[in-house]
């Protein structure tokens, strides 16, 4: 089938790559000209396993084109998926001008029937806007031309996106039309071989399935932060506690790791999003709102602890940080926790060390040259004269560290672990003071 997607992002370029990959023909459209130039040249704009050759790949054969012409992308595909970003606006809800900018293009450009699927995470009610979009800009045109606008959410999670969207564990559809029903089960029959992956239900539901989803996992989490901050506080150790409740199945073991907050480009702005969108049609979340507060604190909580241990005095203090992007294997640093912590430890006068195994080009493209930021070549080097280690990612390549080098080249044994990587006794044993997260009595009680 002859696609065309909008935007190539995370979502657009994973999707656009693995739909290729089956056979189909697809045209990637993005107005960003040096992500398009650099794509044409074989360059990926993001770290993501397997997408590289993949991309690479479909390019050669002629499945996967990139342009900037819209108007030929818009010709080109009978679908159209719209997978362009939805941030934040000023008030938290997702902003929707680039969703509501493809929807124009198309309407402006396109000669026949389309199918606008909406793959973009967007509010309960965005077909809708883009439908009317669609239809303003046909009607000056003086068309009359048939379109159908549909939900189609995407779970993928970054570090496994390609994998996620060759191997989905549901295909979401939002759609009243058997017609249209029709046409995205022939897209997805390569992706729903083995058994039914596709749950078929109206526009809206899957609209806020992706929210209940996103916000589900979140609060998971949240849950389990709370209870670590709980377990510091009884001298209990929340790694037990997780182990010990998640051996229920109705509870089970995924999504209850308790760190230093969630973040990426999804969770956070999900969450405020649908917080949003509960208030303005009258519905207080108060669940939802307290997911998001527990989270923020949380993001703050390696500050805490690297103050209370050096009395609140972090003038001059030179902190090792292993871990950027906000989850291993991808070199996001949207909303990560290491920004988070890297900002405030600035504030109080530190000087940061950091090393990421894939994020070191984002944090120059974010932070540019600071005083207060040296980027390190090695996880070893970032240890070199630091007064502490903090760990705010687990990459695998964190998790067996030398600990004799971290004591050799550290001034003060200490490791605060944001993502409860390390054995406190073992550290203990070696002499290093370590500050994981909830762990109970091997943590310091600073109040
Ligand atoms: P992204 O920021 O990585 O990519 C968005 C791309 O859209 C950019 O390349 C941008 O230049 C392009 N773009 C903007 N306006 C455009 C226009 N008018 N025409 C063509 N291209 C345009 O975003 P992302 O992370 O891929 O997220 C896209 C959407 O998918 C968001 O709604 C997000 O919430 C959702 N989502 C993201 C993930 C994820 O893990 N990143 C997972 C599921 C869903
Ligand atoms: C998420 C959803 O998982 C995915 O389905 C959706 O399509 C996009 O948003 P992503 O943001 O890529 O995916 O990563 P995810 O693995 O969900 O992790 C999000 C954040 O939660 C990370 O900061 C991670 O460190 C944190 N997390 C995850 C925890 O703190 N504890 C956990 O148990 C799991």
């Amino acid at each position: 089938m002859r696609v065309t997607v909008f935007g190539i992002g995370y979502v657009g370029l994973v999707q656009a790559a693995v739909l290729a990959e089956v056979g189909h023909d697809v045209v990637c459209v993005d107005v960003n000209v040096e992500r398009v130039e650099n794509l044409k040249k074989g360059i990926i704009p993001i770290y993501e396993p397997g997408l590289t050759p993949l991309v690479q790949r479909n390019f050669d054969a002629g499945r996967l084109q990139f342009t900037t012409d819209a108007e030929l992308g818009v010709k080109h595909g009978r679908i159209q998926f719209i997978a362009v970003g939805t941030p934040p606006d000023e008030d938290g809800s997702a902003d929707l001008q680039y969703v509501l900018a493809v929807a124009k293009t198309i309407a402006t450009y396109m000669v026949t029937p389309k199918i606008i699927v909406d793959k973009s995470t967007v509010p309960v009610g965005t077909a809708d806007k883009v439908g009317a979009c669609v239809s303003t800009v046909l009607k000056e045109r003086g068309l009359d031309l048939g379109f159908d606008v549909v939900s189609n959410p995407e779970f993928l999670k970054e570090g496994a996106a390609v994998a996620d969207c060759q191997r989905p564990d549901r295909i979401v559809i939002g759609t009243d039309s058997p017609a249209v029903e029709s046409k995205m089960r022939e897209l997805y029959a390569p992706f729903n071989r083995n058994h039914e992956k596709l749950i078929v239900m109206d526009v809206r539901s899957a609209e806020l399935t992706k929210y209940a989803a996103n916000c589900m996992l979140a609060t998971k989490i949240s849950f389990m932060n709370e209870m670590a901050n709980l377990a510091e506080k009884l001298g209990a150790d929340i790694e037990k506690v997780r182990q010990g409740i998640g051996s229920d199945p109705r509870i089970g073991y995924h999504f209850i790791y308790p760190g230093c907050g969630y973040g990426g480009s999804c969770f956070p702005k999900d969450v405020q999003a649908l917080v949003r969108t509960a208030e303005k049609v009258g519905y207080v979340p108060e669940l939802l709102k307290s997911v998001e507060a527990v989270n923020s604190r949380q993001k703050e909580k390696l500050f805490t602890h690297i103050q209370a241990y050096f009395g609140g005095d972090l003038l001059g203090k030179k902190i090792a940080l292993w871990g950027l992007s906000f989850k291993p294997n991808t070199d996001d640093m949207r909303d990560a926790s290491s920004r988070v912590l890297m900002e405030s430890l600035w504030a109080a006068g530190a000087v940061v060390q950091a090393y990421d195994p894939e994020a070191m080009n984002e944090a120059q493209r974010i932070y540019g040259t600071r005083s207060d930021l040296t980027l390190m070549g090695t996880k070893e080097s970032a240890l070199n004269a630091a007064d502490a280690l903090v760990v705010c990612t687990e990459w695998n390549a964190f998790k067996a560290p030398d600990f004799d080098l971290v004591k050799e080249r550290l001034s003060h044994a200490v490791i605060f672990d944001g993502r409860n990587l390390y054995d406190p006794a073992m550290l203990e044993q070696q002499g290093i003071a370590y500050y994981g997260i909830g762990r109970g009595r091997s943590v310091l009680s600073f109040s």
